[in-house]
């Protein structure tokens, strides 16, 4: 894969060849050598939103694009790590992030885009069950309590706790998701989707190029890359996530108006994280998928544990891994990987007493709030935040369009909550570009956006055009 400096180097040494017989060529002025690569739409950020939105511009003949991807590969947070290792020594590869598939489709309705492209792109999929859980706890009654409020909202809710928008979502929820666990890595979704629009080694995706600054206006949008090179386009849709937004990884120039700085500061970013441990052996019930905790002092204390090593996930691997969210994820961020580890052996002791457990083989967590191009997992609704303040949050600013899972109000958090608001800028852009709107449910050109904020979200303003009346999708069968 060419990087972008070599990419440069060479667009460069054709420009020259095309001069007539200079070899001796002056060195270029500064200004000749910022010449800006020039684009129609350039698509920030190589996740899911961002392969969604270039995949519906694909879809409507604009392929004049580039997708800028921080990463060595697409995928953003659906990202692997080979972890632990095989009886010949190789590894095995866990899930670092997004893996969920979350209701798989609306009864009668439509199937959940990402399980439709799951089964076909193959991306392996095993059942969670939630019958198959054990809650290891020693004064059930007292412990109840807690186990509910963490340990449940991570498996049930998604970690889309307290808010009215979470508890209108609920009211019909359904505990199904699917969980991918497949040697590829589950990004093999965002491949696979990015196969149909794109070449191998396709020049039009920019992989290790890092956004520095977003300049933008009425007309036209520039995107400067940390090499010095930029890219002028019509059009940009950023789908950086809100971490990024928020941790002001990229500045914008202009900076962003009042109205969308709010909406981005008071978003909420949430972190989630998993703990993987490998043993030497499988010390706990391989029936099992879900063994609860609860710490009989700290709210949210290792409190979901979940085995790979059952069938239909990595069996034989004598994987574990905890997951914390929140406070506990960034307290075991910024502690040592030795005090974790100790910390999650003496919890595992707890659980199992009468059970020997060796030392982990191998251990590893995550620390998503420190990655750079990420800062957190997923985002959160905070309550009190409306349907105007979040409105802003997907709005566009001049010619520059935002997307990615935070953009979502029915979806916010989940994978298609990427993948609507993707394909939603890529439509209302290709419909700008085409002079002809082919995005009839979710509107046309300019987002709506509320640079004055009305108080409270009324009942009556929930419909399903703004997501808010709408269920969870439902899984069929089991
Ligand atoms: C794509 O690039 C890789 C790495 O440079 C190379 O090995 C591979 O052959 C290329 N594939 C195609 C189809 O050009
Ligand atoms: C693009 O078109 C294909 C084929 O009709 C469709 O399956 C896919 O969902 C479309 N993509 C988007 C993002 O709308
Ligand atoms: C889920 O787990 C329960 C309890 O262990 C078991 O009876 C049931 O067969 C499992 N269901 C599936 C679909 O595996
Ligand atoms: C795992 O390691 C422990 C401690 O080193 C040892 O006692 C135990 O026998 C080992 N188990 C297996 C299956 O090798």
């Amino acid at each position: 894969m060419w990087t972008s400096a070599s990419r440069k180097l060479l667009a460069f040494v054709a420009g020259l060849s095309l001069m007539e017989g200079v070899w001796a060529v002056p060195i270029e002025p500064r200004e000749n050598q910022k010449k800006c690569r020039k684009t129609t739409v350039v698509v920030l950020g190589g996740g899911m939103a961002g392969i969604t939105a270039a995949q519906a511009l694909a879809n409507q003949s604009i392929t004049d694009f580039l997708i800028v991807e921080y990463n060595g590969e697409i995928g953003g947070r659906m990202k692997h790590t080979n972890f632990g290792k095989k009886k010949d020594g190789s590894p095995f590869v866990v899930e670092l992030g997004a893996n969920w598939v979350q209701g798989l489709g609306t009864k009668g309705g439509p199937e959940n885009p990402i399980w439709t492209m799951a089964k076909k792109y193959k991306v392996a999929n095993e059942y969670s069950n939630y019958s198959s859980i054990l809650t290891l706890i020693d004064d059930y009654e007292t412990a109840y309590a807690e186990v509910e409020q963490y340990a449940g909202v991570i498996l049930k809710e998604n970690l889309q706790d307290t808010s009215m928008r979470a508890g209108l979502a609920l009211k019909d929820f359904k505990p199904q998701k699917n969980m991918a666990a497949q040697a590829r890595g589950f990004n093999a979704l965002a491949k696979g989707m990015a196969s149909t629009f794109l070449k191998p080694n396709d020049s039009r995706l920019l992989l290790n190029s890092i956004v520095t600054d977003i300049a933008y206006d009425k007309d036209s949008v520039t995107i400067s890359l940390n090499d010095g090179s930029c890219i002028s386009a019509a059009y940009a849709i950023c789908t950086f996530s809100l971490g990024v937004l928020q941790n002001d990884e990229v500045s914008f120039t202009p900076k962003l108006p009042d109205w969308k700085q709010t909406a981005i500061a008071e978003f909420q970013m949430g972190t989630y994280t998993k703990v993987f441990l490998q043993f030497n052996e499988t010390f706990w019930d391989l029936d099992t998928q879900f063994f609860l905790y609860a710490s009989p002092t700290t709210r949210g204390y290792y409190p979901v544990w979940q085995s790979l090593s059952t069938a239909g996930f990595l069996p034989g691997s004598n994987i574990i891994f905890a997951t914390v969210v929140e406070r506990e994820s960034y307290r075991i961020e910024a502690q040592d990987d030795e005090v974790t580890k100790a910390e999650a052996l003496a919890v595992l002791r707890e659980m199992f007493p009468d059970k020997h457990i060796p030392e982990p083989i191998d251990f590893f967590y995550p620390r998503w709030t420190k990655v750079p191009w990420a800062h957190g997992s997923y985002s959160n609704w905070p309550v009190g935040t409306t349907l105007e303040g979040h409105q802003n949050l997907r709005s566009n600013v001049g010619r520059l369009y935002f997307a990615g899972e935070h953009c979502s109000a029915e979806y916010f958090g989940f994978l298609q909550g990427a993948y609507f608001e993707g394909q939603e800028a890529g439509m209302r852009i290709a419909g700008m570009l085409g002079k002809k709107c082919k995005n009839m449910e979710g509107g046309c050109g300019e987002y709506k956006r509320y640079e004055a904020l009305h108080g409270t979200t009324r009942f009556a303003e929930f419909s399903p055009l703004n997501g808010w009346d709408v269920s969870s999708f439902y899984v069929a069968g089991k």
